[in-house]
């Protein structure tokens, strides 16, 4: 099932946008706006994006311009962990594309729905990572795996499945 962006805020959801617009209502800038909320939800809500056109000038059509403009926002809720899967020339030559493929196929989501539903993966296809020499490559978070085969990306994905469900735990 498609992850969605619609749903109804909760009264801890308004407390937490009611929190950013008070915190930062001195600078009322969109980009702040956007960022606090972005960090606070992992994400930008469509409710989120109502209550910024309520409460400020800037229209709904100018609010999501600006989102759909920058990568570091996104419109849907994103995983904890972000996969950033190159395609690069030189990724592309060691498989990327198949590999992209086999990936998204074992996480069970496709370039319209990168997340999976427990929200613990996100896949985006990027350009280049910078380091072509240990192509094909992907990163997870902010830790790059490189000379990639199936069985690597499976053992890398488990890793951090791993990871996170221990750290919910430990909560
Ligand atoms: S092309 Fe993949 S890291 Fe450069």
């Amino acid at each position: 099932m498609p992850v969605q962006n619609n749903k109804s805020p909760s009264p801890e959801d308004m407390e937490t946008l009611g929190n950013v617009f008070e915190r930062h209502s001195q600078e009322n800038s969109l980009m702040i706006y956007l960022q606090q909320i972005q960090a606070e939800f992992g994400y930008i809500p469509e409710f989120a994006i109502k209550y910024i056109a309520e409460r400020t000038l800037f229209s709904e059509s100018r609010i999501y311009g600006v989102i759909t403009f920058y990568t570091q926002f996104s419109l849907k809720p994103v995983g904890k962990n972000i996969i950033k899967a190159c395609n690069g020339t030189a990724c592309h030559v060691g498989g990327s594309k198949v590999l992209g493929r086999k990936l998204k196929s074992y996480l069970k989501v496709d370039d319209e729905n990168p997340t999976t539903e427990d929200r613990l993966f996100t896949v985006q296809n990027v350009a280049c990572l910078g380091c072509c020499a240990l192509a094909p490559a992907m990163m997870v978070n902010d830790r790059v795996y490189g000379k990639l085969n199936l069985e690597k990306i499976k053992e890398v994905v488990e890793t951090h499945r791993r990871d996170s469900i221990d750290s919910k735990e430990d909560e």
